[in-house]
């Protein structure tokens, strides 16, 4: 990246050149080069919308289109020489369509400001983003609903303060995960709607003078809406801020998807397998299997929960309009939405190649009386108050407890003892197919319940 003593975009009312160091301190095309495409998007729209505003001649709006697609070639070439003195994207790109078409390239900014550019730069990029982050969310839901659907029948503990609570079905426990990516996707599509507004046409901060017809852009760029404000058009980074709660939100979901990932693989639960392919080892221990990819997922989320809190102070003390601070707002906001999006699709990946351990999760459900529930419902069903069953089961688990047999090891006999409404149907709600079959009713755990929420995931899938 080259630098240079003058600027000139601004140097007009300067005496002496920028100190070298504030050059370099101020200046974002490190980070901002990033939006090149969205900033030429935006310039072809604004240069076509100037010439039906009669600002720019035919000749000139082709001039200016022409070289600006050639410009994006060489920044896809690799071959555009960014220079920090230029401080942004914006300015590089322009400076470049004036060394090449001289002063034709100098008129594109013409009633516009970088204010109104980049606030329109990033709202594009943004938007562009989400789309991504929406199609690796529904991927990673796809997997969710096939395993689902093969694992409807697979028992497994359920659990509360992460003690055996109930028996679930491992496709359930899997839907509640599609579930809150559902909630995700929702607030992502909302998030979208206010991030597709259109600032450009807002100009430095009170609009400009020149016949701009702000519908044109808004139409070329596919935007929802102008913004109808030109003070807030520049300032207004609420879409940066939503996005990131949004991504938090998303994130700390996917972190406590990790954290059980983590366990289920621990050679104490030893639930599923994870594929080496998305595992590293130690070396210095040779048996080690690392979840790696959960854990880093659930590392990263701190980072997004940053950014989110990044953001917010920042634009907390800002006064109307637009400030220099803003240039603080896209590293946070290209760091979260390059973190979700890479933890979204590691996860999409690794979700379909989980191999769950059957036999080990039905062993872990037949241990810690995850019946006992069941047992109470039973009492209940044969007239006793539901506060006096918990109790008679509670003895019942107590004796579990000093005899090391679980509920569906005892003899009637041994049942009866507890209460003499036990007779031997008791046995039916104490298997753990027993268990889970009764629970079926919309968003329970029964396998047919299983079954009919992926169908019903199914359809939502298609609608997008
Ligand atoms: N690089 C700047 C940013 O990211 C662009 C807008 C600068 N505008 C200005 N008047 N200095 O916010």
């Amino acid at each position: 990246m080259s630098t240079d003593k003058t600027n000139q975009s601004w140097g007009g009312r300067f005496s002496e050149p920028v100190d070298a160091f504030v050059a370099r301190f101020t200046a974002s095309v490190e980070f901002d080069k990033r939006l090149y495409r969205h900033d030429i998007m935006g310039s072809i729209a604004h240069a076509t919308m100037l010439e039906k505003a009669g600002v720019l001649s035919a000749d000139e709006r082709e001039q200016i289109v022409a070289n600006l697609k050639d410009i994006q070639g060489e920044i896809e070439a690799g071959t555009f020489d960014w220079r920090v003195d230029l401080e942004d994207v914006h300015m590089n790109i322009e400076a470049r369509l004036t060394d090449r078409i001289g002063v034709t390239g100098k008129k594109l900014h013409t009633g516009r400001s970088r204010n109104d550019q980049v606030a329109t730069d990033i709202r594009l990029w943004l938007r562009d983003e989400i789309d991504l982050i929406l199609g690796e969310i529904t991927r990673l839901q796809e997997g969710l609903l096939g395993l689902a659907e093969a694992e409807a029948d697979t028992i497994m503990p359920g659990f509360t303060h992460l003690q055996t609570a109930q028996p679930v079905t491992f496709g359930h426990h899997l839907l509640a995960w599609f579930e809150m990516l559902s909630r995700d996707y929702e607030r992502l599509i909302d998030c979208r709607k206010r991030t597709n507004r259109m600032p450009l046409g807002s100009a430095a901060l009170a609009g400009t003078t020149y016949p701009i017809q702000r519908e044109i852009t808004c139409e070329l760029l596919g935007f929802e809406a102008i913004s109808g404000n030109s003070l807030d058009g520049v300032s207004d980074r609420d879409f940066a801020i939503e996005f990131c709660a949004a991504a938090s939100v998303a994130m700390m979901h996917l972190s406590r998807f990790s954290e059980e990932l983590v366990l289920w693989t621990s050679a104490q639960f030893q639930f599923i397998d994870l594929p080496d392919r998305f595992c590293t080892g130690s070396s210095i221990m040779p048996q080690k299997k690392n979840p790696d990819v959960p854990e880093l997922v659930r590392g990263k989320t701190g980072r997004v929960f940053g950014a989110l809190a990044g953001l917010l102070v920042l634009m907390k003390g800002q006064p109307l309009a637009y400030n220099k601070d803003n240039q603080e707002d896209k590293e946070p906001l290209f760091d979260a939405a390059d973190t979700l999006r890479d933890s979204l699709r590691a996860f999409a990946d690794m979700v379909p190649a989980i191999k769950p351990k059957r036999e080990v999760m039905r062993e872990a459900a037949l241990r810690g009386f995850s019946t006992a529930t069941d047992l109470a419902d039973y009492l209940v069903r044969k007239g006793l108050p539901f506060r006096d069953c918990h109790e008679i089961v509670g003895h019942a688990v107590k004796y579990g407890v000093t005899t090391g047999k679980d509920l569906a090891e005892m003899s009637l006999d041994e049942l009866r003892h507890f209460s003499d409404q036990i007779t031997d149907d008791v046995f039916a709600v104490l298997t753990l197919e027993g268990s889970v079959n009764a629970r079926d009713h919309i968003g329970g755990t029964a396998p047919n319940q299983v079954r009919a929420a992926v169908q019903r995931g199914k359809s939502l899938l298609a609608t997008r």
